[in-house]
């Protein structure tokens, strides 16, 4: 009856807007999140009340996004197959969220959303929604229809009077995903992965060779693992992103270029700039460098490709990605503290770190006289012992055994 989709005003997904409505007879609702991709939204309320929609629902979620959604994951120091730092990934939870919540009020029986039936994006978003609300209908267009081709998908488009930009008449470039965290780009002039991205495909970063020849200081402030002030100015969480955002983009920062393995299954190639993350990234290590202790430190090394995988494929709202969330956060307690940073033609170098809970101790690092804090003779027992298995495998097993 009626059916909350995820809008976001582009041709796709107006072109799904009219075919739910002719298909399913249904009355659309439209949600559109203000996730900073840095477009208009306006245009997208008027597409929507164009085609007829009643309600229309247009949410900034800026701030619920990087304070609940990309802090907690970077408390992680989540990146997939060691480098993706899930952009997009950390976005559909939210959106399948918010739509649950606006199904719930406009009492809506179905969600919709624009993903293809071969992507990452169509679990998370559906893993989101029936993880939220067991009993709603799903309509995955991408999946049921048979515009499977761009020209059918304009043909369509024009049909229905759907106003089409002159750039998607031929092959749009490339598909991409854009919020505060990251922009992505995937398909067509990227589908080889030996050819590398033009130039002027980039649109968050100049290119390293670009950026200026002098390096840029900045001083991150944390508290508790999460980022609180660039330069001693204090900032709302957003904020504080979209500023990591242009200090990294001025500086070449954040571009990756890879294959991954979609949780469908398939290899995928894919380009990102993902700036202010990148320098977040490198900033949490370098203050949990002095707050974590080994073990803490360690176990969250270990943990973290489970935990970027959850988050990967779709798994936010389960029970195994809340009991590492827990677990990771009781590690950050203590991660306060400020990291100065060199930022330079795409590198983010450490150039100091310093925190109230600092467990360097140069007194016992030094190789000047420790006052008896580490006497060196209790290291030959250390070392005997550790030893011991070793000895008796050589002994055992013939001198030369491993070679
Ligand atoms: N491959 C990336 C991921 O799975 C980016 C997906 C981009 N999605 C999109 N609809 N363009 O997270
Ligand atoms: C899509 O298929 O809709 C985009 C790519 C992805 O979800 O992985």
């Amino acid at each position: 009856k009626k059916v909350v989709l995820a809008y976001s005003g582009g041709l796709d997904t107006s072109v799904i807007l009219k075919w739910l409505q002719d298909t399913y007879d249904c009355e659309v609702v439209t949600f559109t999140a203000d996730l900073g991709q840095g477009e208009e939204l306006e245009p997208a309320r008027q597409k929507a009340e164009a085609a007829g929609v009643k309600e229309i629902y247009i949410d900034d979620l800026r701030e619920e996004f990087v304070k609940d959604f990309v802090f907690p994951m970077f408390r992680a120091n989540s990146q997939y197959e060691g480098v993706y730092l899930l952009g997009t990934s950390i976005a559909r939870p939210l959106i399948a969220k918010r739509q649950i919540e606006i199904a719930l009020e406009v009492g809506a029986d179905a969600v919709s959303h624009g993903a293809t039936g071969k992507g990452n994006d169509q679990v998370r978003f559906e893993l989101g929604y029936y993880g939220l609300k067991p009993d709603i209908k799903v309509i995955a267009p991408w999946r049921e229809w048979d515009l499977n081709s761009r020209t059918t998908l304009i043909a369509y488009a024009e049909q229905h009077g759907l106003a089409v930009p002159a750039g998607k008449r031929n092959e749009p470039p490339f598909s991409m995903d854009a919020n505060l965290l990251h922009i992505s780009y995937e398909g067509n002039a990227l589908e080889d992965p030996w050819v590398e991205a033009s130039e002027d495909m980039f649109t968050r970063s100049v290119s390293p060779e670009q950026a200026p020849n002098d390096p840029t200081y900045i001083e991150v402030d944390f508290e508790e693992g999460d980022p609180v002030a660039i330069n001693g100015t204090r900032m709302s969480p957003a904020t504080l992103l979209t500023e990591l955002n242009r200090l990294g983009g001025e500086n070449g920062i954040g571009r990756v270029d890879i294959v991954e393995s979609r949780f469908v299954g398939m290899k995928s190639r894919g380009v990102y700039e993902t700036p202010g993350g990148t320098i977040l990234l490198t900033a949490r290590r370098a203050v949990e460098s002095v707050c974590l202790d080994r073990g803490e430190a360690h176990l969250k090394d270990d943990l973290m490709p489970r935990y970027a995988e959850l988050v990967y494929n779709g798994f936010w709202f389960s029970p195994e990605r809340l009991a590492l969330q827990e677990c990771i956060d009781k590690t950050q307690k203590f991660v306060t503290g400020t990291v100065r940073l060199k930022l330079y033609k795409g590198n983010v170098i450490v150039a100091g770190r310093k925190s109230p809970f600092s467990l360097y101790d140069n007194k016992i690092s030094s190789f000047e006289d420790d006052g008896g804090a580490y006497d060196q003779k209790d290291a030959a027992g250390f070392i005997k012992l550790q030893a011991l298995r070793l000895r008796t495998l050589a002994r055992n097993r013939g001198e030369g055994w491993s070679k």
